[in-house]
């Protein structure tokens, strides 16, 4: 238990790297929660015009989520740790990112770190999830549906792959189901914008900063 915890307080403190701020100040740009959504993720990066700073703020959220899951994978049998543990680090990972302890809480949504714990616990489970994210972007242009529709699917991918790809384990299967849950309750603000239609869509650039 205790190579456990330690696992997942690492986790949480490595998630609790806000890459969208981090990436934003080391780059000189404005910090993403003055403008946009105010959300500091890749997504609003984007909006401040720099697809560099946007794609960094992608691949490092992202990583955030996978290491943690792959270092179990990879070391945890030497410590006697199992899949449940690659439930918890996921889940920590990405508790991290939505309440950073360096950030006073405040985090973002999480699509990114999900994303990279999934491609961690299986690739093809990340790359199914993923494909759901760039289908309904492509046909909505809109982020945040794309990113909500994924969580959707996410458990359900994850339940199909059973005796197939990966045999479903409990604990995986309530971590993904709970990242989903809180995922979607993190884009209630966007939920409300899609709504009544002033939700900004992915390419509308700078025009959409306020
Ligand atoms: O990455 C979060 C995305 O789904 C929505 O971001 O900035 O449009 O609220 P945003």
């Amino acid at each position: 238990y205790l190579y456990a915890g330690a696992a997942v307080l690492l986790s949480y403190l490595l998630g609790s790297l806000s890459f969208a701020v981090i990436v934003s100040r080391l780059l000189g740009l404005q910090d993403p929660r003055s403008y946009g959504s105010k959300n500091p993720g890749a997504t609003n990066v984007l909006r401040s015009g720099s697809k560099v700073a946007a794609v960094a703020t992608l691949l490092l959220d992202g990583l955030k989520g996978w290491l943690p899951v792959m270092l179990v994978k990879w070391f945890g049998k030497d410590y006697g740790l199992e899949d449940a543990t690659i439930a918890a680090v996921a889940f920590a990972a990405f508790i991290g990112h939505l309440f950073p302890v360096f950030f006073k809480f405040r985090g973002g949504k999480g699509v990114a770190t999900a994303a990279g714990a999934l491609l961690g616990i299986d690739w093809l489970l990340g790359l199914a999830t993923l494909a759901t994210w760039l289908i309904v972007a492509f046909f909505t242009r809109y982020s945040s549906l794309a990113s909500m529709a994924s969580a959707a699917f996410a458990p359900l991918f994850y339940l199909m792959g059973d005796r197939g790809p990966w045999y479903v384990e409990r604990s995986i299967l309530l971590a993904i189901f709970m990242i989903s849950v809180l995922l979607v309750v993190r884009h209630r603000d966007n939920i409300v914008k899609l709504m009544n239609g002033t939700e900004s869509k992915l390419g509308a650039g700078k025009k959409e900063l306020k």
